[in-house]
């Protein structure tokens, strides 16, 4: 990586104003959907998203039409096949493809149409499985990945690298933003596939309608993890949409990991729930500790800014507001 404190001189206001027309891929999902509501909250009027049924990004010709007709100025990435370590791990095939397929016909169309601001969205499983914590952007590529996800984490490396070289190569500004674990309104709750904090949020909502029973909780509740809430995910987006961020690669998270026990524990809270958490030692823990190290962001003037407990509280109003809708998806 570039000396950071050198490039970091060139950092400057990017020049887009409140009519650019930027497309948000994935606007439907957890992060567009946070993103669109981020944009139009500033002003920003002239915004395009396409659902997959309405556009298949694996389908090139289709990608390449969607540019040459809209015409979008600036592209924000938040499309991509995502699932659980059990789907990842059944599935690698669709997820290394189906990934490549959406990058590279959205990245490689936007080169082609001439947009020169394209923000990329992945995820901290691009770094390797033992690298050393917190995770520094120049740990990309030292080492091996966890083998239950390399499928997905390839992708995402190409799409870092196809970025990265459009960047190096012709001085267009096309950033990689790498998240921590995310969590928050339109979040996934379905018990078979979704992450550890909704997850569990469902489990203790349940457990308090059925009187308070008791909740089994997976591992040993030691592992430390960090959480950024959606929104604060989302102003980071828009953060490297309004300056030229001078590297091609940030982490961006809250920089603070909690245990998962401390994690149940605040759910159990906000919720209010009273019977007990039972801990099954029997089921695997995973990793001990993942956390990102979020100093290039903090330094350049973007940090989080919503606690743990706080997005939490948010989370399960969203939840209860929209149970019904929820309940006829998956729940
Ligand atoms: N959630 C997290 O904790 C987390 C953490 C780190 C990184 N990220 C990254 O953030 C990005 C977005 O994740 P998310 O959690 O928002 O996922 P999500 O809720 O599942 O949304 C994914 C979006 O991608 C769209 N999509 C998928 N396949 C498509 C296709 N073939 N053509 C067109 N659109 C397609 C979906 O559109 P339709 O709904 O219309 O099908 C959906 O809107 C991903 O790159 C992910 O790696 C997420």
């Amino acid at each position: 990586m570039e000396d950071f404190k050198e490039k970091k001189q060139i950092f400057k206001k990017s020049i887009l104003d409140k009519k650019t027309k930027i497309y948000i891929a994935g606007h439907k999902g957890m992060v567009g959907s946070a993103v669109w509501r981020a944009l139009v909250s500033k002003g920003y009027s002239n915004l395009i998203g396409k659902t997959s049924k309405e556009l298949d990004l694996t389908n090139q010709q289709a990608v390449s039409d969607f540019y040459n007709n809209e015409k979008p100025e600036v592209v924000i990435d938040a499309a991509a096949k995502v699932g659980g370590i059990l789907a990842n791990n059944n599935f690698p095939y669709q997820f290394l493809m189906e990934n490549l397929q959406i990058q590279n016909n959205i990245i490689d169309g936007a080169f082609k149409a001439g947009i020169e601001k394209f923000i990329f969205l992945g995820s901290s499983c691009i770094y390797p499985k033992f690298a050393p914590q917190p995770l520094k952007e120049e740990y990309l590529l030292t080492d091996s990945l966890e083998p239950t996800n390399e499928w997905y984490a390839i992708a995402k490396i190409t799409g870092v690298k196809a970025c990265q070289a459009i960047r190096r190569q012709y001085n267009k500004d096309y950033v990689s933003l790498m998240p921590t674990n995310l969590y928050g309104y339109f979040d996934n709750f379905d018990l078979e596939s979704s992450h550890v904090l909704p997850a569990m949020l469902r489990k203790f909502h349940e457990a308090k309608i059925n009187n308070h029973s008791d909740v089994t909780l997976w591992g040993s509740g030691t592992p430390m993890r960090e959480f950024l809430f959606v929104d604060d995910m989302a102003e980071a987006v828009v953060y490297a949409l309004e300056n030229n961020l001078p590297e091609y690669l940030y982490n961006v998270g809250s920089g603070k990991d909690f245990t998962i026990k401390d994690l149940a524990e605040t759910i159990q809270k906000v919720i209010g729930h009273q019977g007990n958490i039972l801990w099954d030692a029997s089921k695997p823990d995973g990793t001990p500790k993942k956390l990102m190290d979020v100093s290039k962001m903090k330094e350049l003037g973007w940090q989080y800014s919503t606690e743990l407990e706080d997005g939490i509280k948010k989370t399960y109003s969203w939840f209860l507001e929209n149970i019904d809708v929820l309940k006829k998806i998956k729940l």
